[in-house]
């Protein structure tokens, strides 16, 4: 009993410690995150910090995958290039430009072309799509997430008129980067893709699994550490879903509560952070992506692909929202996102 009352004692320090000054030590971040507490009034202040700066907006981005081929080897992807059975395809110029289209008459002031590293999408024609989106649609936002490229190539997309920039740091500890990727890829590229982006201009999005094969607390805790030291626009977190065609097809996937705590989090630690309640949170559980805007995200990225090849877009088993047309995702996600208490707004959703 009295070991339960010095616990959340503790805790409520760390956290009003990190609400105050926006970091805390490995040890700290250590503590904080491995230790189980109840999570209602983390929420709460999480919620209050995100009401504080972004209201009860939640901005949309209208998510487009334009590629399932990839020529990385990811061992939690379910469309790495390793993977036999995973259904290929690539969407032409128009079937993007028309999801632009579909999605600019839906309320989105954000497109995201999001896929694997596919050497089809080269840095010419990236950069073509991208200002041929930027002349029909000037207002709205363009965000890419197209993997790790050479600094040239994204200096080209972002003059091209690209505006923001997605990659996933996956973790910020090495040993376990290497748990997660083959020896081809590399932690210290991967961070100097991150620190070239953020150098040319882009608005950057990092971010990380919950609860991956061989995570452990202490690399969360490096997690939270590069968040505040980075500071990026953007930080996107969803839980490790394992995939049937992958060498973690049998690994246990990542736990709701984790991934809310984690975002709350995030809150407080970054409080201007764009912070999205993914697919993936919505995977796990019905209502994910609400509970995950009750603990601090204000984002969400409904999915504009074409019907015809949602299914193959396959990262990880049991993926929600493959069998809907945008416009019912979009009525899907508006119905929820007020039953949370939010309001989804058409707006290009900057950083504050
Ligand atoms: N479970 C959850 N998220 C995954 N991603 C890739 N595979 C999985 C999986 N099995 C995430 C990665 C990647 C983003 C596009 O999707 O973090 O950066
Ligand atoms: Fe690397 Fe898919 S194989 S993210």
């Amino acid at each position: 009993m009295l070991k339960w009352v010095y616990v959340g004692v503790k805790m409520k320090e760390l956290i009003n410690k990190l609400a105050e000054n926006h970091k805390l030590s490995l040890q700290e971040w250590e503590t904080l995150i491995g230790t189980e507490f109840l999570l209602e009034d983390l929420f709460e202040k999480a919620d209050n910090v995100r009401r504080e700066i972004y209201g009860n907006q939640v901005y949309i981005r209208g998510l487009i995958e334009i590629s399932s081929y990839c020529k990385n080897d990811c061992y939690y992807c379910g469309i790495r290039c390793g993977n036999k059975n995973a259904q290929r395809y690539r969407l032409s110029k128009e079937q993007i430009l028309d999801c632009c289209e579909a999605g600019n008459q839906l309320g989105f002031r954000t497109f995201v072309l999001q896929g694997g590293e596919d050497p089809f999408f080269t840095k010419d024609r990236v950069a073509d799509l991208v200002s041929e989106i930027k002349k029909r649609y000037p207002e709205n936002a363009v965000t890419l997430s197209l993997g790790e490229h050479d600094y040239e190539t994204y200096r080209t997309w972002f003059e091209a008129g690209a505006d923001r920039y997605l990659l996933r740091h996956e973790t910020a500890d090495r040993k376990h980067y290497e748990k997660l990727h083959p020896p081809q890829m590399s932690f210290e590229h991967r961070m100097q893709c991150l620190k070239n982006l953020k150098e040319i201009g882009y608005q950057v999005g990092c971010g990380f699994m919950v609860e991956s094969p061989d995570q452990t607390n202490r690399s969360l805790a490096q997690d939270m550490q590069l968040i505040t030291e980075f500071r990026p626009e953007m930080v996107g977190i969803g839980p490790f879903i394992s995939h049937r065609d992958t060498p973690f097809r049998n690994e246990k996937s990542g736990s709701l509560e984790k991934t809310l705590k984690l975002l709350a989090l995030i809150r407080l630690a970054h409080p201007h952070v764009l912070l999205p309640a993914t697919t993936a949170l919505g995977t796990i559980h019905p209502q994910g992506r609400e509970l995950g805007l009750k603990a601090g995200a204000n984002v969400v990225m409904p999915n504009l692909s074409p019907k015809d090849v949602r299914k193959k877009y396959s990262l990880y088993d049991h993926k929600i929202c493959t069998g809907e047309e945008a416009a019912e995702c979009i009525r899907c996600l508006k119905l929820r996102v007020e039953s949370a208490g939010y309001e989804i707004v058409e707006d290009r959703g900057d950083y504050k």
